[in-house]
């Protein structure tokens, strides 16, 4: 980036002198080159000099503390700039997760329809990795952009794996369709933009069918639902609750991919390693994901809805076991 720009932002940034204060100068330089780089690649339209000047500066509260995470030895995994190194941790909450309330709503209990999976299984059973990666099962990594849609990308990842499994058809399908039909108004518990659940999701699916992504093409936007009809293409003809421990779920993800839903409110800045940055007392559902294989040490292997210039390629190592709440509400398909 330009050098006269950079030198006007760090003039204009020492002459504000709170953060001159409280600022190491080399690392402002250090910051605002990072910056200048990130923008390259993120370009953003400000409506005003103020919150192009706010932009920058929560992007440098980012930078401190990404290097703070990275600088910790004890950390399993890395932090970096992606498209929410701009965002407060609030907004990012706010905008790209659900509520909790919206993420399990209308689930059925684990009792209610828990199948045997997992409790008749035994480790001897289960590979001891697995990633449908490699079996050409998955679909490429998709991005929600600023819509809380991350459940109906969680769902078509299911359908469209498991379709592949059952009919060797590897075809993606329209995440529009579900935000735009899957509505109170239609007689299901989903929100569009603001949050939903891949249990409706499959129950829309297997009764309405199932749009390939060219025909009703994603926009990110809340919309009216442009599906008539009861034949609209795939169809899952039975969906279950996986067990809620890690038999279960590592049990399932021998037979397909599973939805999961996680705790995702630090997980904004992941680049690498294991996450594992939940507080295990206060777990609350705000984010759905793919969950596509677990490898050899039990981390899990998830597949994000945030673009393939995020993560590991779009993907992310969970630690094992419950961690971020992932045994809390699997939903697989099963026929
Ligand atoms: C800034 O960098 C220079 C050169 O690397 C170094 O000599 C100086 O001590 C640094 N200043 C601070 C405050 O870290
Ligand atoms: C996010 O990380 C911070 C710092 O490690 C931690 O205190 C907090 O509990 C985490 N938030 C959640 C929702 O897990
Ligand atoms: C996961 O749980 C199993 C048994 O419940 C335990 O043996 C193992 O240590 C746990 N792994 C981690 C990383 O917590």
């Amino acid at each position: 980036m330009n050098n006269k720009i950079i030198l006007a932002s760090l003039i204009a940034l020492l002459l504000s002198s709170s953060l001159a204060q409280q600022t190491n100068p080399n690392h402002t330089l250090e910051a605002l080159t990072a910056y200048n780089q990130w923008r390259n690649h993120n370009p953003r339209v400000f409506i005003n000099e103020a919150e192009k000047q706010y932009r920058q500066s929560v992007f440098l509260e980012n930078f401190q503390k990404i290097k703070e995470h990275n600088s910790n030895s004890a950390n399993t995994y890395q932090q970096g700039f992606n498209q929410f190194s701009d965002m407060t941790q609030e907004e990012f909450v706010q905008k790209i997760l659900m509520s909790n309330s919206q993420a399990q709503s209308s689930q059925p209990s684990s009792q209610s329809s828990s199948n045997n999976l997992g409790l008749t299984a035994s480790t001897s059973t289960i590979a001891t990795s697995i990633d449908w990666r490699a079996k050409g099962a998955v679909t490429p990594v998709k991005n929600q952009g600023n819509c809380g849609s991350c459940w109906a990308f969680s769902s078509t990842g299911s359908m469209e794996s498991f379709n592949y499994i059952k009919n060797n058809v590897l075809q993606s399908f329209s995440e529009q369709q579900l935000v735009d039909c899957v509505t109170t108004s239609n007689g299901y518990y989903s929100y569009g933009c603001n949050g939903g659940s891949y249990y409706q999701a499959f129950l829309y699916a297997s009764r309405v069918g199932m749009k390939s992504e060219s025909a009703y093409p994603y926009t990110a936007i809340w919309g009216s639902c442009k599906v008539s009809g009861t034949s609209n293409g795939y169809k899952p003809v039975s969906f279950v609750s996986v067990g809620q421990n890690t038999l279960a779920l590592q049990t399932a993800l021998n037979a397909s991919p599973v939805s999961v839903a996680i705790d995702a409110t630090n997980l904004s800045l992941y680049t690498s390693g294991v996450y594992n940055g939940c507080n295990p007392q206060y777990i609350n559902l705000n984010h759905a994901v793919l969950a596509v294989g677990y490898d050899a040490q039990g981390n899990w292997i998830i597949k994000n809805s945030w673009g393939a210039s995020w993560g590991q390629q779009g993907y992310f190592l969970l630690a094992p076991n419950n961690t971020c709440g992932i045994l809390d509400n699997p939903q697989q398909i099963t026929a």
